[in-house]
């Protein structure tokens, strides 16, 4: 397969990085398509730690080109220094090995600062519990047509008439939320300043894509999140502001659908969340406790610590069916080891009926009960495996009901951070 298209399947955090860094090696291009430094990937090379939040994975292996594609929202300021840190451990980028599409809008200072008043102002049941990043202004600010993008930086006067016309929305919103108006000429000169900087990364990104394509070079598109945060498909309004499932890895960068050869969704062995919203099968007891504390369950961008709970393969299935998934990566199945007896939700029980799939309706979603099956669990430890044959014959039993009730098979299978221990069963880039 030429191109493949790396997606959370749960609500982020499965551990793409490693997988993703698996891939790139073998790519020639990895794109970044959506989100923005919310995300927070963590590389482990050599044991060298990477933590990577707008930057693709690939950045940190040579020869290979990093996109920033239109789908993301970029902060210059932070991505500059996430430059200058990931420089700072050895890392060579330029603008041969980094390009950023002149579409891309820009988060400016004012969206994190909407983005936390607001989430301050927020009543309990209505706080998203965002990364505080500005994301969700940024993506308001693109689809209401008053984004400043990569491209305005070229230019003064376009830059400063853009500014202009965001300044008009922002301004009498600011004063609503009790906060000062912009400083006009401040951030006319910030930009001024930062423009030359991301302006050597830029150029017209669904061009280069549309050239390596025909090259025959192979893309991994990167997602960022995962598919229960996608803004149409995820459990709303508790989402991210984009879209995070497969098909954004086309509008994302500029290219046709039909260069997507392999989806790969990556799942975690059991399911986490940060930030608010439903989530059915969590576990407020010493069993999610203990998920969190093995898999040590604090968020790469926020710290925050993540909700824990059971494997719901009810939900798996369904971004698999959103995403088209082909194979899945099953992550930190050694986190499970120990356990007398696991639990998957197989569905739901809405006011006495079953449903395989969690409903969109918020308020039916808050009375859905899981279904469990329980499955056997193993004291062996499977941490380190790169075989089945390391693997107790429970691991397996687990592994192979995953695959049933999600439909889809396990493509890898990754039993520690470090990138040697994967089980390969699929290679998603092979022919
Ligand atoms: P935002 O993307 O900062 O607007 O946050 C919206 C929701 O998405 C919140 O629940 C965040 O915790 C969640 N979120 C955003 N990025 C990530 C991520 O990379 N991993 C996990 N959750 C995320």
């Amino acid at each position: 397969m030429a191109n493949v298209v790396v997606v959370g399947a749960q609500w982020g955090d499965e551990g793409k990085g490693k997988i993703v860094d698996w891939l790139s090696e073998r790519a020639d291009v990895i794109a970044r398509f959506q989100g923005g430094h919310n995300a927070g990937h963590t590389l482990v090379i050599d044991s060298k730690v990477y933590k990577l939040h707008a930057l693709p994975s690939g950045v940190v292996r040579g020869g290979k080109l990093s996109v920033i594609g239109n789908g993301v929202v970029l902060d210059p300021w932070n991505l500059l220094q996430e430059i200058e840190t990931i420089r700072a451990q050895g890392v060579e980028i330029s603008p041969e090995t980094l390009m950023i599409a002149e579409n891309t809008p820009l988060i400016l200072p004012y969206h994190g600062e909407l983005d936390r008043a607001r989430e301050e102002a927020a009543s309990k049941g209505t706080k998203i519990g965002t990364t505080g990043r500005g994301i969700g202004p940024c993506y308001e600010d693109k689809v209401g047509r008053r984004a400043i993008r990569v491209a305005d930086l070229a230019d003064h006067a376009t830059l400063e008439a853009r500014v202009d016309r965001a300044l008009q929305h922002h301004d009498p919103l600011r004063k609503g939320l009790g906060q000062p108006p912009i400083d006009r000429d401040a951030l006319i000169e910030q930009l001024k300043q930062v423009a030359p900087n991301i302006l050597q990364y830029a150029g017209p990104v669904w061009k280069v894509m549309s050239e390596k394509r025909k090259a025959g070079k192979r893309i991994l598109f990167e997602g960022a999140q995962g598919a229960l945060l996608d803004i149409d498909f995820g459990t709303y309004p508790f989402v991210t502001s984009s879209n995070v499932i497969a098909g954004q890895a086309a509008t994302g960068v500029g290219i046709g659908p039909g260069a997507i050869d392999y989806v790969l969704g990556i799942v975690k062995a059991y399911t986490t969340r940060v930030g608010e919203g439903p989530f059915p099968t969590e576990l407020q007891d010493a069993d999610g406790q203990r998920l969190g504390e093995r898999g040590h369950e604090f968020g790469t961008t926020t710290g925050r610590q993540r909700r824990c709970g059971w494997f719901d393969a009810a939900l798996v299935r369904q971004t698999c069916a959103t995403s088209g998934v082909n194979g899945i990566s099953l992550t930190k199945l050694d986190v499970l080891d120990g356990f007398e007896t696991l639990k998957i939700c197989v569905g739901y029980d809405l006011d006495g009926t079953r449903l395989d799939y969690l409903p969109t309706a918020t308020d039916q979603q808050a009375r859905c009960v899981p279904i469990y099956e329980d499955v056997p669990g193993w004291s062996e430890s499977t941490e380190g495996a790169r075989s089945w044959a390391d693997l107790p014959a429970n691991a397996i039993k687990y592994v192979r009901r995953v695959e049933e009730l999600i439909d889809c098979p396990v493509a890898l299978l990754s039993t520690s951070p470090e990138r040697e221990d994967t089980i390969l069963v699929t290679d998603p880039f092979a022919d």
